[in-house]
C-alpha cells in the first residue's frame, strides 16, 4: 500500500465513523482515542511552536495489531485536542510493515522524529531500522531513511528510539533483546543526528544486580528528574510475584545516576508505574515550563484485548490523561496536570461526613464523567469499599495496609484484582470517564488505571465502611466545553 492509499483509505473510514460514533456510549470524553481502529503507544510527545503534539501508534484498518502509522493530535493546553492526518504512514521499503514507536525533538526550528521502520518477511523473520523524518511545521514530514542499523549482539526485536540532548551531544536509547534473549536498553551518541555511535548496553535484564528480568525491553525513555536520572522501560516476560507484575507486560522505572556519555548507570530496583489493569508503553517529554509530563497507553496487548466491547463499534484503546512527574525519595510521584481543572463544571459537590459501619451513597456523587477527591481525615475503619458503577470496587484493608482495585473481566464478568501496599490511606483523586478510570492515591504515590464497561444506568458510587471513617468528598462533573 503506498502513502496515497493510506490517506485515501483513512479518509473513507473517517467518513463512515462520523455517521455512527454518536451511538457509542463508551467513547471517552476527555481521553484521547482513535476514531476507528486500534491505538497503542503514545509517540513523539513534544511541545513545539506553541502546541503540544501527541502522536500515537495507530492501525486505522482494524481493531487488531496490524500495520501501524503515526496518528496525530495537537493541543494548546493539554485539555482540548484536535486530530490531524497521520504524520508518518508506511511508504518506503524500510518501514513497509509499520512506522513503529519513537520520539520527537526540536532542532533549529524543525521537528525531527525518530521511529522504528518495521519489515516483516514471508518466512516469519523481521528487520528493524531506526529512521529519521524532518518537518518545518510539525505536520508534513520528509523521511530521511534509516540512521541506525541493527548492531551485532541483538535480535531484530530492537526498536522505539528515544532521542534527547545532554551537555551538547545527542543521545538515543533503543529497546532491545540480546542474542541470549535478555531485555536491554542500548545507548547511542551523535553530534549531527545522522551518524550514530553505539556506546553499548545502558541497562538490561542481566545487569546491575538484575537476573533474567524479561526477554525484551520495549519503549525506553531516559531523563533527568530532580537530582537523579530515570529510565522508564516496558519489560516483557516478568513473572507475576505476589501483587507485582500482574499484567501480561509491565511498565516501570529505574532511578539512578548516569555517568553522562557512558553506559554507566548504577540504579535501584524496578518499580511499577501503575498498579491497575491497563497501562503500558508510556513516554515523557519536558514542556517549556520545565515540567516532565507523561502519557501512557491505557491498554495492553493481552488475552482480554479482543473482548473489549468497543471493538463492535470499530475502535479499541485510548491514552491516559497527561500526568506530571516528580521524584520523591527515589520514587516517581504522578499528578494529573493542573490544566485539567478547566474541565470542571463551576459548581462542585462538597461534603464532610463520618461513616460508621454503614453503606451509603449520594445522588450528587453519581456521574459518568467526573472528578472526585476523597480526603480521609480519620480512618479507624477495618475496610473501606467504594463501588463504582457496578463494575469497579476500590477496597482499602487497614490491617493489611493494602489497596485493591477489583473490576469485572471483559471476557466473562468474573472479578479480577490488582493491589498494592499503602501504609496509610490519606486521599484518593479519581478521574472517571465513560469507560475509563484513573485513581491517584496519596497525592500520586501510586496510580491505578483501568478501562471498564458499565451500562448507562449504572451510575452509583457506593461507600461501605466497616468501622469508622471521617472524610471529605468533593466531586465535579467534567465537561469538554470551552467556557467563554
Ligand atoms: C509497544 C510496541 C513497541 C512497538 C509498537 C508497535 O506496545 O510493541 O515496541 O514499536 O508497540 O506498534
Amino acid at each position: 500500500m503506498n502513502q496515497l492509499n493510506w490517506h485515501e483509505r483513512i479518509s473513507h473510514l473517517l467518513e463512515a465513523y462520523k455517521e455512527n460514533h454518536s451511538l457509542d456510549p463508551h467513547r471517552l470524553q476527555f481521553h484521547l482515542m482513535p476514531a476507528v481502529g486500534l491505538l497503542n503507544d503514545p509517540n513523539g510527545l513534544i511541545h513545539y511552536k506553541g502546541a503540544y503534539h501527541v502522536f500515537f501508534q495507530w492501525n486505522p484498518f482494524g481493531t487488531v495489531h496490524g500495520p501501524k502509522c503515526w496518528g496525530h493530535y495537537t493541543s494548546q493546553d493539554l485539555v482540548y485536542w484536535q486530530e490531524h492526518q497521520p504524520s508518518l504512514v508506511p511508504s518506503e521499503w524500510y518501514e513497509k510493515d509499520g512506522c513503529y514507536s519513537g520520539s520527537a525533538i526540536e532542532v533549529d526550528g524543525d521537528m525531527v522524529l525518530f521511529y522504528s521502520g518495521n519489515v516483516k518477511h514471508e518466512d516469519g523473520t523481521r528487520e528493524t531500522f531506526q529512521c529519521m523524518a524532518v518537518s518545518h511545521n510539525g505536520f508534513v514530514f520528509e523521511k530521511k531513511g534509516p540512521v541506525v542499523l541493527l548492531p551485532e549482539g541483538y535480535t531484530s526485536h530492537f526498536r522505539d528510539p528515544k532521542v534527547w540532548k545532554r551537555d551538547g551531544l545527542w543521545y538515543m536509547v533503543v529497546g532491545a533483546q540480546t542474542f541470549y534473549q535478555q531485555g536491554a536498553v542500548v545507548l547511542f551518541a551523535s553530534t549531527d543526528l545522522k551518524e550514530w555511535e553505539i556506546k553499548g548496553t545502558l541497562a538490561g535484564s542481566h545487569l546491575n544486580g538484575l537476573n533474567d528480568f524479561g526477554y525484551m525491553w520495549e519503549c525506553p525513555d531516559f531523563f533527568e528528574l530532580g537530582e537523579k536520572d530515570v529510565l522508564l522501560v516496558s519489560p516483557q516476560g516478568l513473572e507475576a510475584k505476589e501483587s507485582l507484575y500482574q499484567n501480561e507486560f509491565q511498565s516501570g522505572y529505574f532511578v539512578g545516576k548516569w555517568k553522562v556519555g557512558t553506559t554507566e548507570f548504577p540504579h535501584g530496583e524496578f518499580q511499577e508505574l501503575d498498579r491497575g489493569f491497563d497501562f503500558y508503553a508510556p513516554q515523557t517529554f519536558e514542556d517549556k515550563a520545565g515540567r516532565r509530563i507523561m502519557l501512557g497507553w491505557m491498554g495492553i496487548t493481552d488475552a482480554q484485548e479482543s473482548y473489549q466491547p468497543t471493538i463492535e463499534k470499530g475502535w479499541v484503546h485510548a491514552l491516559t490523561i497527561p500526568r506530571e512527574l516528580e521524584l520523591k525519595n527515589y520514587r516517581i510521584i504522578q499528578k494529573p496536570v493542573p490544566e485539567l481543572k478547566e474541565l470542571r463544571e463551576p459548581k462542585s459537590f462538597k461534603y464532610q461526613t463520618s461513616l460508621k459501619n454503614e453503606t451509603k451513597t449520594w445522588h450528587e456523587l453519581e456521574g459518568i464523567v467526573s472528578e472526585i477527591k476523597i480526603e480521609f481525615q480519620q480512618n479507624q475503619a477495618e475496610t473501606i469499599k467504594i463501588e463504582i458503577r457496578k463494575n469497579l470496587m476500590i477496597i482499602y484493608d487497614r490491617s493489611l495496609s493494602r489497596l485493591t482495585l477489583n473490576r469485572k473481566r471483559f471476557a466473562d464478568g468474573r472479578i479480577e484484582s490488582r493491589s498494592c501496599f499503602i501504609e496509610k490511606l490519606e486521599d484518593l483523586h479519581i478521574f472517571l470517564d465513560t469507560s475509563a478510570i484513573e485513581i491517584f492515591v496519596n497525592g500520586g504515590q501510586e496510580v491505578f488505571t483501568a478501562r471498564f464497561f458499565a451500562e448507562d444506568n449504572e451510575k452509583e458510587i457506593i461507600f461501605t465502611v466497616d468501622g469508622q471513617v471521617d472524610m471529605e468528598l468533593e466531586k465535579w462533573n467534567l465537561h469538554l466545553q470551552k467556557r467563554l
